[in-house]
């Protein structure tokens, strides 16, 4: 296999392909892209004689920023509506298809789908697919496979399925790279699916209460309404809310809010805290040496914060950003992880992570 399929926010179809461009040309792997267009998908392919597969093997998909999820690529498979589960079966006899490679598959769809029968046939087509594939032996029972390896067909439409392979331990853990949140009827603003959903992308699931249990201090910088104040008080914590702006009063009343009218740039704690928050609209970079002047002074231990990326030179700006991050880290000799991703739930900003490691 030679070629992946990439899945980011649709818009950031270059911004992806060239991130993965540059990983694999950091790994001695040479490759194109192929955007297709404002439907969140890129194809990569790689130019030499290294299967895709090996570049899977090199990156994790969680070092990467805009690329959501991904899949290697066998090939296009055309559906003919009168047999569509006979021309996956020809079509992967065709591609000399190992049976025992996978034991589950997937349908997908791509994120601007908006036509709902294909989104129902999708769903109802997984079953009889599967039944078909496994007795014409190209799906494995599921006990022959603990390693989780799945078949990937995504519809692009009701004529074309795009079929892969997705690797247990390097795809995203949600369906189509998406977790799907719900906005209790309590949160002041939609942004608390932004910083719920980073806690469940950068924190392993077993280890949250190391991160997150109660009894913990937090800063909210640019907290107004207070989604994100509001997530920080549901985990527990006592948080102070920095902003010129109103916060929500039933959030006030909780008692475990302090809302400080102060510019979040130029606001510090008297005591260090757990976490520091920023969701602050403002420039990426001066964004970035904020975080850093917060971790590099010791002044919390994990952050969460946003970069606002500009309408042009999106991937650029992430690159400048991370530079400064890394070389300051460097310099304050800490040991700390830094992570970025493109959430589901950001528009035009990623969302990045650093925690103390010391
Ligand atoms: C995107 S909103 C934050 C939404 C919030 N995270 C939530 O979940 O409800 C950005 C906030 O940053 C505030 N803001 C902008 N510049 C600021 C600054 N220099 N200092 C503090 N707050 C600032 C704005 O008043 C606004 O309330």
């Amino acid at each position: 296999m030679q070629q992946i399929m990439l899945m980011c926010r649709p818009g950031f179809e270059t911004e992806a392909g060239q991130e993965l461009m540059d990983s694999a040309a950091a790994c001695g792997l040479f490759g194109y892209f192929q955007p297709i267009r404002n439907a969140g998908l890129v194809r990569f392919t790689l130019g030499g004689p290294e299967s895709a597969f090996e570049l899977m093997q090199r990156i994790p998909l969680g070092e990467l920023v805009f690329v959501r999820d991904w899949f290697l690529v066998i090939g296009d498979c055309p559906l003919p509506a009168r047999d569509r589960v006979g021309a996956v079966i020809e079509f992967l006899r065709g591609a000399d298809w190992q049976g025992s490679l996978a034991s589950r598959l997937e349908t997908r769809l791509t994120e601007t789908n908006e036509d709902r029968d294909l989104g129902n046939f999708a769903r109802k087509w997984v079953a009889p697919l599967s039944r078909g594939l496994r007795e014409a032996g190209l799906l494995a029972q599921d006990s022959d496979s603990a390693k989780g390896d799945r078949l990937e067909l995504l519809l692009l439409d009701f004529e074309t399925a795009v079929v892969g392979l997705s690797l247990a331990d390097n795809r995203s853990p949600f369906p189509q790279g998406i977790p799907r949140l719900r906005l209790p009827a309590s949160a002041p603003s939609r942004s608390a699916l932004k910083l719920e959903e980073a806690w469940k992308v950068f924190i392993p699931e077993d280890r949250y209460l190391d991160y997150l249990g109660g009894g913990r201090k937090a800063v909210d910088l640019g907290a107004a309404p207070g989604g994100w104040t509001w997530q920080l008080v549901q985990q527990g914590m006592m948080v102070t809310a920095v902003d010129n702006g109103p916060m929500n009063p039933e959030l006030m009343a909780t008692g475990h809010v302090e809302h400080v009218r102060a510019d979040g740039y130029a606001w510090r704690p008297k005591r260090a805290v757990d976490w520091m928050v920023c969701d602050i609209v403002d420039k990426p970079r001066k964004t970035a040496r904020l975080a850093l002047d917060w971790v590099g002074g010791k002044l919390c231990r994990y952050t969460v914060f946003n970069l606002k990326l500009p309408m042009k030179k999106r991937y650029e700006e992430w690159l400048i950003c991370r530079d400064i991050l890394l070389q300051g880290l460097a310099e304050a000799e800490l040991n700390c992880r830094l992570r970025a991703r493109h959430l589901y739930h950001d528009r035009e900003e990623i969302t990045c992570f650093i925690e103390r490691l010391d």
